[in-house]
């Protein structure tokens, strides 16, 4: 049976209680296009949502409307209550090409978005090298983008949301142009990050095995334009580490997000404004 979104989130009441971003009616058109419509999802302050949907269903204009960057045609979304009109402090945005400036060191990358927020030299001299050696990229301070593999390339991004302690991390199929033993390497790392500091973050990968193991929930986006068709909840217990995908409850998830994502769409609806 399908819900509808808001439905769904009634059932997450004591998320929403506590929920660092909430969407709403959330829509955005490009002219005639309507990329996605009536978006209601909320993520909670220490909460993992992954998004999957097709290529174009909208996915990374999402996150740009949660980051301020992109303004949407209908709805609203609030990080802690406030309505986000422009980048708001304390979101952080992974990327899948990575978004290194080519001519900055490691270190002057990590540190880019603390000079933004205006903290002092000698905060950023103790800070950075932390979150290097999180991400395992001691020794690479002085190292610049060209000199490292996108593996290493990708710590480094990660070391630079990190860095500035952002209330919301936005990822951008972060993994999606690794090869497939560095993506699993990244993802138990993140995840060990992540419960070392939980925060709200909302991962968007096409990867449905990916989706299981970092969500607690999946939401998956469909039609045309697209909307909240399910959201799954992932009760995989946390930490999550290699074993989880052993698990057969993982294998259940999977299948059952897959066969969402792969049914036939029941809402061809008008793009028409
Ligand atoms: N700035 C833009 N101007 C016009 N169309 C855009 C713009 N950004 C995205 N689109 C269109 O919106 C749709 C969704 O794009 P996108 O959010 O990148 O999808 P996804 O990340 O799910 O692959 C695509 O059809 C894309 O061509
Ligand atoms: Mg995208």
């Amino acid at each position: 049976m399908r819900s509808t979104p808001r439905d769904i989130n009634a059932v997450h009441d004591p998320a929403a209680a506590t929920s660092r971003i909430q969407i709403r009616g959330l829509g955005k058109y490009f002219d005639e296009l309507c990329v996605f419509d009536d978006i209601d999802l909320d993520v909670g302050s220490a909460e993992v949502v992954t998004l999957v949907g097709p290529s174009g269903c909208g996915k990374t204009t999402l996150l740009r409307c949660i980051d301020g960057l992109v303004a949407p045609s209908t709805g609203e979304v609030r990080i802690d209550g406030a309505p986000v009109v422009e980048p708001p402090e304390g979101v952080a945005v992974v990327f899948q090409h990575f978004g290194l400036f080519p001519w900055k060191t490691v270190f002057r990358n990590v540190a880019y978005g603390l000079r933004m927020a205006g903290v002092s030299r000698r905060a950023i001299a103790e800070r950075v090298p932390a979150f290097i050696e999180l991400v395992g990229l001691r020794g690479f301070e002085n190292s610049y983008p060209y000199q490292l593999s996108g593996g290493m390339q990708q710590r480094a991004g990660l070391a630079r949301a990190l860095a500035v302690e952002p209330k919301v991390l936005l990822m951008d199929e972060p993994f999606g142009a690794l090869d497939a033993q560095t993506r699993e390497v990244l993802q138990f790392e993140l995840l060990r990050i992540w419960d070392t500091r939980p925060t709200s973050m909302v991962f968007v990968t096409h990867s449905i095995d990916e989706a299981v193991l970092m969500g607690d929930r999946v939401v998956v986006l469909k039609g045309r334009p697209s909307t909240v068709h399910q959201v799954i909840d992932v009760d995989l217990a946390r930490p999550r580490t290699r074993a989880t995908t052993t698990d057969p409850r993982f294998h259940e998830l999977r299948e059952q997000v897959w066969n969402l994502v792969m049914s036939t769409p029941d809402d061809h609806n008008s793009v028409e404004r």
